[in-house]
């Protein structure tokens, strides 16, 4: 057996084998790698690319974590935060485009209480009742999280950013906790949410073995979804000088997640389509399966920069479906506007 066969086999990688995937060098192992998560993901969910509208809610953030443009010392950062109709109007928009899920993302932004976010998500789940509502709006409390998936949420994405506690503290301020974002994604998919993990791919300090620790994450907590992208220096941060991660890299990565974990669902990135022209059709040619046009306000796009010249037009809209129908088509696969949900159990059993 290829030891592609073999990880494809075993649903599994040891720390060698995935050294070795890395740092390959050999375009037959690599188009093996690619061609063989690409079979996987048809197997498991067929030829079709789920889209997810996503509405950048806010740009405040009370949290600082080192990489992000958003973070709340960033002084250069624009801060928008979109009402409560501005929210349901981007919704109106995306239904009309055909999206039957959103995605309300946002940093941590304190006008957010739970008391405006309730009214603002039954709502959504009253108008738009064959639409799943995912939130990714950061660390709240597990009261929190159960008020909103009650209110009408399904699904929460919150990235982990590293599976290795030393390698969170350093991407993080003292007063973010590892253990607590474990704790949160615990929370989320004991509550019912259909929860996504993820981690940036060449933060600064990433080694092979912080990245064997995302893997056995992710094979161990099974999420339903994985968001990963390349770490993009964002001006104004501790680490803007640091140096962007691989597309290469993350192309392999997205394979081997796929390889590991076949039903979950995995989008080919903003921040991949950021750092190549046609880096989101390859994370699809490598395994991926959803991708997530911008749904915001189009006067508020270039505000929510998590990293520098983030796409946020163009092809990146949703108003242009039709170059996203052709884009994803030429990776010989099909956009759907089902909603896409997991094949995953949630705790609830749905
Ligand atoms: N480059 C790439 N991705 C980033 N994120 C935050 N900052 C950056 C950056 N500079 C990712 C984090 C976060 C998600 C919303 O965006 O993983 O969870
Ligand atoms: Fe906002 Fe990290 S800076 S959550």
């Amino acid at each position: 057996m290829t030891i592609v066969e073999t990880i494809a086999d075993r649903h599994d990688i040891t720390p060698q084998e995935l050294a070795q995937i890395l740092t390959a060098n050999d375009d037959t192992l690599l188009k093996e790698l690619f061609a063989t998560a690409r079979r996987v993901c048809d197997e498991v969910y067929g030829k079709r690319v789920f889209m997810r509208g996503l509405v950048e809610m806010t740009s405040y953030c009370r949290n600082d974590c080192l990489y992000c443009g958003l973070r709340r010392s960033n002084e250069q950062a624009v801060r928008y935060r979109l009402t409560p109709d501005e929210i349901e109007q981007c919704c109106d928009k995306g239904y009309r485009l055909g999206f039957r899920t959103f995605v309300l993302q946002g940093g941590e932004d304190g006008w957010f209480t739970d008391d405006r976010l309730v009214p603002l998500i039954a709502r959504l789940r009253q108008r738009f009742a064959d639409c799943a509502i995912t939130l990714s709006l950061g660390e709240r409390t597990e009261e929190s999280y159960r008020k909103l998936f009650q209110a009408g949420a399904n699904r929460y994405l919150l990235r982990h950013e590293t599976a290795n506690a030393a390698h969170y503290s350093r991407l993080h301020p003292p007063e973010m906790s590892f253990d607590n974002r474990m704790q949160c994604l615990r929370q989320l998919r004991e509550i019912g949410y259909q929860v996504g993990c993820g981690f940036m791919v060449g933060s600064p300090w990433q080694t092979v073995e912080t990245l064997y620790e995302d893997l056995q994450f992710i094979r161990s907590f099974r999420p339903h979804m994985v968001g990963i992208g390349p770490f993009i220096p964002a001006s104004g941060t501790p680490l803007a000088d640091h140096k962007a991660g691989s597309v290469d890299t993350t192309l392999r990565l997205l394979s081997l997640i796929r390889l590991i974990h076949p039903q979950v669902l995995l989008p080919a990135t903003t921040a991949l389509g950021t750092l190549h022209p046609q880096g989101r059709e390859l994370g699809i040619m490598a395994g991926a399966n959803v991708v997530m046009p911008n749904l915001s306000p189009t006067e508020h796009r270039k505000d929510y920069s998590i990293y520098d010249n983030k796409l946020c037009t163009g092809h990146e809209a949703a108003e242009c479906r039709g170059c996203l129908d052709q884009r994803i088509r030429s990776t010989g696969n099909e956009l759907t506007t089902d909603r896409g949900d997991s094949l995953i159990p949630t705790s609830q059993g749905n």
